[in-house]
């Protein structure tokens, strides 16, 4: 981190914070658009992220600043906010909201955010800041929330509050992720097993189409929509509550009940991607990054015939790797329409996959992509902890 959020706090407000929280963003390895279907996903935190510091004040105001964006919020303790505009304040707006609707006594707080996810890629910018809101207020006025509570919180501010009609995955990663390891998640129990990710010679390339998205969100939710008719077509003879609780045999066996042929293709994607992770999770236990990599293209495929969440950025990133012997698999991760894809390159071999892969892709875009390598970090806490002091 390159700021002294300390330091700018006490210039911006006069006085000094009385802690900081940091919260990462996530990328998921595969399991797309499976969250909101009751499905497997494996996502990881990364050591980008939101950082905030914080203090409480006598004056019953809630005063948010950010070092990334100049638009800010003086507002005062009230029992209930709506969302205004498309500001980024909007999510520890929402966050304070239901903690107030909750039933817990605040005090204003000046609030200092600063963020290094590079916005709007799908790396999960949004959960960060609605799960180090969360985590700030329930340790600065002793809520008791569990960190799973939080979770929820960030979910449904996001779902009621902000509108987007997500699953729980950004929100259970930022939180719950830990340094090296995947989280097998299964959004319909929420149980999770940390997984070592056990990329072997490997590392972990992100690649940012730089792409502005637009329409991102109305899509997102058409797409909620669709599985949601599929599902209730299969409910004509099956008893499930989720796509994800049958597999692709037994969707062969009932697919004539989904008579909408683009429904059927997005309950397809759905169906067989939550099948491909469970042949992820072997391969990842057993070091088999060959057949992991290949279930990463099909993957991406998918999402691209079948969803059709992709984009000519997204798969000119996904067509360049497959030319590289270097790579043992990509795919866009999050939720597609723009944001970032991974791949799977060799480590020795990351520099010349960084710049090869930009040269391909800007000679077919138009524009540069950023490629970064990430590391896998630790989930939402108090920064001393899960960043090092400033
Ligand atoms: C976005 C949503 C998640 C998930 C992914 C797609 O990141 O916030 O809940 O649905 O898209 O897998």
């Amino acid at each position: 981190m390159k700021k002294n959020l300390y330091r700018e706090f006490k210039n911006l407000f006069n006085k000094d914070a009385e802690n900081a929280w940091f919260s990462p963003g996530r990328v998921n390895l595969i399991g797309e658009h499976i969250d909101y279907n009751g499905g497997l996903v494996m996502p990881c935190a990364i050591t980008f992220g939101t950082y905030v510091v914080a203090a409480t004040n006598d004056d019953g105001m809630f005063r948010f600043r950010s070092l990334n964006f100049e638009d800010k919020l003086d507002i005062s303790l009230q029992q209930d906010y709506k969302k205004t505009g498309e500001s980024w304040f909007n999510y520890p707006l929402g966050i304070i909201n239901y903690f107030l609707k909750d039933g817990h006594q605040l005090q204003g707080l000046d609030l200092l955010y600063y963020g290094d996810i590079p916005i709007s890629s799908g790396l999960s910018s949004s959960a960060s800041i609605e799960v180090v809101t969360a985590y700030a207020l329930n340790d600065l006025f002793n809520c008791g929330y569990s960190k799973l509570d939080l979770v929820k919180l960030g979910k449904e501010v996001e779902n009621v509050f902000i509108g987007v009609n997500c699953g729980i995955m950004d929100q259970f990663a930022v939180a719950f992720g830990e340094k090296d390891k995947a989280l097998m998640l299964n959004c319909d129990t929420l149980e999770y097993k940390a997984v070592d990710s056990n990329l072997g010679e490997h590392v972990l390339a992100i690649i940012n189409t730089n792409k502005p998205r637009k329409l991102a969100e109305s899509k997102y939710n058409e797409r909620v929509q669709e599985c949601q008719a599929a599902l209730k077509a299969l409910q004509q003879e099956l008893n499930i509550q989720n796509l994800c609780d049958i597999d692709s045999t037994a969707l062969k066996r009932y697919q004539h009940l989904i008579k909408d042929e683009v429904v059927l293709k997005r309950a397809r994607h759905v169906i067989e991607e939550n099948d491909r992770v469970k042949l992820a999770a072997e391969a990842l236990a057993s070091s088999n990054l060959a057949e992991f990599g290949r279930l990463m293209y099909a993957s991406h495929n998918s999402l691209k015939n079948l969803y059709e969440v992709s984009g000519e950025e997204l798969d000119a990133i996904v067509e360049y790797s497959k030319i590289d012997p270097n790579v043992a698999g990509a795919r866009m991760t999050g939720a597609g329409f723009g944001g970032c894809a991974i791949a799977l390159v060799k480590e020795s071999a990351f520099d010349n996959f960084s710049k090869a892969v930009a040269a391909y892709y800007t000679d077919k875009i138009g524009y540069a992509p950023s490629v970064y390598s990430s590391l896998i970090g630790d989930g939402v806490g108090l920064l001393k902890e899960v960043v090092g002091n400033l």
